[in-house]
């Protein structure tokens, strides 16, 4: 059999060619980092364990008419996405103060948000992902106003079904991390989400304990990573099978 084109590979993902024009394969890696690559290890079962639960989030998504890459799962480790065009920005939604927003305004973790916060970051690890602003993204190119709005809007609809599909089941969804990309329908452009959303993507935290079951527990030294994750997966119904 012939070996596939690697379009990309990433901290936790690698991209081969799909087997249609405009398709991709995204692989699930176990490697897991931390501090733009400083942390590094390999977590057993961890890619799969994201295939899984990210392929859950995506067709949820799909179901309610919020266009996502997600095609279908191919087996353990890899999915059919289709391609898009990446736009340079991770986009934060944050419910709950924790992380790089309660160090940067002083803000205790757990301190509930007024309003879900949208934040825009550049993709850039030399610049380990600087927080930007609207002002900088249109100035630079990286996004139109409209893409802007856009953004926003399909970051908030996904912040509306993850929070109510993790409250469902005693998680609280703190916040999380999506990318967008572009993909052109004849004369039009469309903006859907991209990526992946996993624990590796979103903080997530038991309703009642207040346990971290997300990549914090990596980030943070707090214990045993694919017990948090496969906790996540038990409690969505998306334990991985042998297929
Ligand atoms: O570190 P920070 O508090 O800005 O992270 C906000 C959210 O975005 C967290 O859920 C984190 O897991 C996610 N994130 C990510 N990839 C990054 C940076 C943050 O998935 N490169």
């Amino acid at each position: 059999m012939a070996r596939r084109r690697m379009v990309y590979e990433g901290k936790a993902k690698i991209l081969y060619e799909g087997p249609e024009p405009g398709t991709l394969i995204q692989f699930f890696k176990d490697d897991t980092t931390a501090g733009n690559g400083e942390k590094h290890e390999m977590i057993d079962g961890k890619g799969v364990l994201n295939n899984r639960l990210s392929e859950h989030f995506m067709s949820g998504l799909n179901a309610i008419g919020v266009p996502t890459h997600f095609i279908k799962r191919l087996n353990m480790r890899e999915q059919l996405v289709r391609a898009v065009e990446i736009i340079p920005l991770e986009v934060v939604v944050r419910n709950v103060a924790a992380g790089s927003m309660s160090k940067r305004l002083g803000i205790e973790e757990g301190s509930p948000l007024p309003r879900p916060i949208v934040e825009f970051y550049y993709k850039n690890d030399d610049l380990g992902d600087p927080l930007v602003t609207e002002e900088h993204i249109i100035a630079f190119g990286w996004a139109t106003q409209q893409d802007l709005d856009d953004m926003v809007a399909l970051a908030l609809r996904v912040n509306d079904f993850m929070s109510g599909m993790m409250m469902g089941v005693g998680i609280k969804l703190v916040d999380f991390k999506i990318e967008i990309g572009r993909v052109y329908e004849g004369d039009f452009q469309r903006l859907i989400v991209a990526d992946e959303i996993s624990p590796d993507s979103c903080r997530l935290w038991d309703l009642k304990t207040g346990e971290k079951l997300d990549k914090d527990v990596f980030r943070r030294d707090l214990g045993s990573v694919s017990d948090a994750y496969t906790e996540v997966a038990k409690r969505l119904g998306v334990m991985p099978r042998q297929n």
